[in-house]
């Protein structure tokens, strides 16, 4: 079993990317034969600095390297070392029907924005289908978010297929529980877009800030709290702490007598220490990027192989060789 995903090189992740994809990404590893990718050439429809595109890239590989993503077990690689993706593109491109672009949610919204489209941010799912079909993908771990854009790669394959004789493996999307919705510091989803996050590494100073201002309520700390499972930080809690310490301070919180300062001071130390053996390591690949090059580049070489083959495939079938 092939398992394919992407991640856009948008900035330094946070606790809501940890929990709701990396970790059940790095999980799935030992299930079948993964391929993950840093989707670089799908950034280029929204972020237009190179410099920071060159350097999210790089964080992005450092903190997936760091979290347990295994080179050895995955095909770990940039998107754009495999220029193949991109002619396939094109022959997809010429079956896909411009309505089923049209209708897509994400390209959608982005228009209910105000963002004036360009040509690469409509044709957003071409390249997706092409990052997906490209390697005989069969199931593809995505958010809620990204469904859509997997249907539309099984109705274009089953379209090319249709066309020109079966071609490609129709993937299958497998949608994350979002039992993980991590709530932001204000309460709602961790989110960029809306400035509330908690990075997963980064300056210490700067992380216990961001943690002491999770939002709270007014109440003295005497008041006993019976919502104390809809804390912010006891939501968060839950996720770095162990199960049993988690569910005793929010007893405590419950029962009345602990003090928000308190609760969040505690929360940064299990956030702090969840993280330290990650954090370690993080450190350790930065001081030495040649051999994260070497695993992107090794990466892309295996997937680059099985690229070419199904590039070959569709070509001869549509006729173009
Ligand atoms: N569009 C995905 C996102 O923003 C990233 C992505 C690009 C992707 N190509 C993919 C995900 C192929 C899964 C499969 O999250």
């Amino acid at each position: 079993m092939r398992i394919l995903s992407g991640i856009q090189p948008s900035g330094a992740l946070h606790l809501g990317n940890y929990f709701g994809m990396m970790k059940p990404a790095i999980e799935l590893q030992y299930e079948g034969e993964a391929f993950y990718f840093i989707a670089d050439y799908h950034s280029m429809t929204s972020l237009f600095d190179p410099v920071e595109r060159r350097q999210n890239t790089l964080g992005v590989a450092l903190d997936f390297l760091a979290c347990g993503l295994d080179p050895k077990r995955t095909v770990f690689f940039k998107q754009s070392d495999v220029p193949e993706v991109c002619e396939l593109t094109w022959l997809l491109g010429t079956v896909t029907p411009m309505g089923l672009l049209e209708r897509c949610h994400s390209y959608k919204d982005k228009l209910a924005k105000g963002i004036s489209p360009n040509f690469g941010l409509f044709a957003y799912p071409v390249l997706m289908a092409s990052d997906i079909l490209i390697y005989d993908s069969n199931v593809v771990p995505v958010g809620q978010d990204q469904k859509q854009h997997v249907e539309v790669t099984r109705d274009i394959a089953i379209k090319f297929n249709e066309q020109y004789g079966e071609t490609f493996v129709i993937p299958e999307p497998r949608i994350r529980a979002e039992t993980a919705r991590v709530p932001g510091t204000d309460g709602e989803k961790m989110s960029k877009s809306y400035g509330n996050t908690i990075e997963i590494f980064g300056d210490e100073k700067v992380l216990r800030k961001k943690v002491m201002s999770i939002k709270m309520d007014s109440r003295t700390p005497q008041e006993p709290k019976p919502d104390a499972d809809q804390n912010l930080a006891i939501q968060i809690l839950k996720l770095v702490a162990p199960e049993a310490e988690a569910r005793a301070w929010e007893d405590r919180l419950r029962a009345g007598g602990l003090g928000y300062g308190d609760l969040k001071k505690a929360l940064f130390e299990y956030y702090w220490a969840y993280f330290a053996e990650a954090r370690k390591r993080r450190a350790e690949l930065e001081a030495n990027l040649d051999y994260v090059q070497q695993v992107l580049r090794e990466g892309a070489a295996r997937a680059r192989a099985k690229a070419r083959e199904v590039l070959d495939r569709a070509r001869r079938a549509s006729g173009v060789a």
